[in-house]
């Protein structure tokens, strides 16, 4: 197929239709009479706006997020900025169908009205980037400048952003550390269109930096700070509102990389799958295991009430825990992944072996030394080679037994929320539950992350 008909025909499915964009307008300017209204009647000092993509016309159908911002005056102390945007929030939301309290930064209200969520943020009405005070208040910046420099290429936009959802690289939550949303705005502003950004991949990434509102020259030294201080990642993409941020800052190598192999792909051989995948061809972990001659083992525990920002990050770190742990045991961990389904989280470990010798061969002390005497007494067969005394260990052979030593004496270095669950963790060993079958066969076949498929 052509790049341009790919193209039309997925334009057609993430561009919103009149009705839709009637609806969002309608749906937005209720939701401003409703602040405005309750603003004056507490007599509040308060501007709200709009932000996010809907406010940009960058949002893709069917994807309706709305962000209600608060703006206090500057002079508003933090603290009392927090306890009015609260309470203002919960007298909005209180006119709209339901809400719940969320928490960032500060405190916000999440809301529904019209099975739309709406987010409303307090945040101070700042100008310029030397008044921002709290992590949300740069966001009114962002959409004053997106919608100052889009020049009509929303459409482009869309396409970026559906293209990096369909190759899984699209959001700047941690767990995902993609492209967020603005970033694809500054983007398509930068290079003109979604295939000029797609063109573009290579040579971004060796250019590195991405100053699109001149900041190198207008506000050299902070800028350069900034260029320092993000050196390692894929990107700088120097923040058009404050030259102290990277856009990119929470973008991974893995999920850049993501980005540029498929971005090549489907230049070469564009197809809609780019932007649509359909699901993950699936095999037989048990085969998989066969093929390799490694072993699985898989924890599975109750997953905490968390949200995934820090779950996830946790359940990572846990399993480089005990990849560090068992490596010091002489297992060798050839990969690891992680994740939950409904009420349970996992962290699987591929493995060389499932047993290992029962000995171990213990470096004790040189021979003339205080303690070396203390090695000979305690230790049943001693020898030396070269001055230093050496003994064998007595250890657990299987990795399972290992594995709850470990645990048992603290040697694995766990996230913190999960401690606790992974304590109590099923450890399985070659088998996992069928909810799990094709988690552990998207793992070992690595076809979870395979840049070819
Ligand atoms: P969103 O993540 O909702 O992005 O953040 P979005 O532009 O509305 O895109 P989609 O369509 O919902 O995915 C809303 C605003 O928060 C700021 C930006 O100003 C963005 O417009 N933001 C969010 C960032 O600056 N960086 C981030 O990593 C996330
Ligand atoms: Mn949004």
């Amino acid at each position: 197929m052509q790049t341009r008909e790919v193209i039309e025909r997925v334009l057609q499915k993430i561009t919103p239709t009149d009705e839709e964009r009637t609806f969002i307008e309608d749906l937005m300017r209720e939701l401003r009479d409703i602040a405005k209204e309750t603003i004056k009647t507490l007599g509040l000092d308060v501007k709200p706006y709009f932000v996010g993509s809907l406010a940009k016309d960058t949002y893709l159908a069917g994807d309706h997020d709305v962000d209600l911002f608060l703006a206090f005056p500057l002079k508003t102390p933090l603290k009392e900025l927090q306890e009015r945007g609260l309470e203002l929030g919960k007298v909005i939301a209180g006119k709209l169908d339901s809400y719940e309290i969320a928490y960032a930064e500060h405190p916000y209200v999440r809301a529904r009205y019209k099975s739309v969520k709406v987010d409303i943020v307090p945040c101070y009405n700042v100008e310029s980037w030397e008044q921002v005070r709290t992590a949300v208040d740069r966001s009114i910046l962002h959409n004053r400048w997106v919608l100052e420099n889009l020049k009509g290429r929303n459409d482009e936009v869309r396409l970026l952003k559906r293209f990096l959802k369909g190759i899984n690289a699209y959001g700047s939550e941690i767990y995902v550390r993609g492209f967020s949303g603005y970033l694809a705005e500054i983007l398509i502003i930068k290079y003109g269109s979604f295939l000029d950004v797609l063109e573009n991949a290579h040579f971004m990434l060796r250019q590195k930096i991405i100053d699109p509102a001149n900041w190198l020259r207008r506000a050299h030294e902070i800028t350069m700070r900034t260029i320092k201080r993000e050196a390692d990642r894929p990107l700088i993409v120097i923040d058009p509102v404050d030259p102290r941020r990277n856009v990119a800052a929470n973008l991974s190598w893995e999920r850049y990389g993501v980005f540029y192999f498929k971005a090549r792909q489907f230049l070469e051989k564009p197809s809609e799958e780019f932007f649509f995948p359909v699901e993950k061809k699936t095999g037989s972990y048990f085969v998989e295991l066969k093929r390799k001659g490694t072993h699985l083992i898989t924890l599975i525990f109750q997953k905490p009430e968390v949200v995934d920002d820090v779950l996830i990050p946790q359940l990572e770190r846990s399993a480089r825990g005990f990849e560090k742990a068992l490596s010091r045991e002489g297992f060798k961990v050839l990969g690891w992944n992680v994740g939950y389904t409904g009420g349970k989280a996992f962290i699987m470990l591929e493995v060389d072996r499932r047993e290992r010798e029962k000995v171990t061969i213990k470096p004790g002390p040189e021979l003339y030394t205080q303690r070396a005497q203390d090695f000979y007494e305690k230790n049943e067969r001693v020898w030396l080679i070269g001055k230093r005394l050496y003994a064998e260990k007595r250890v657990k052979e299987n990795i399972v037994h290992v594995i709850i030593e470990l645990l048992e004496k603290n040697q694995v270095s766990i996230g913190k929320n999960i401690r606790d669950e992974v304590k109590e963790a099923e450890i399985l060993v070659n088998f996992v539950p069928s909810w799990l079958g094709n988690e552990a066969y998207l793992f070992l076949s690595r076809e979870k992350w395979n840049l070819k498929n």
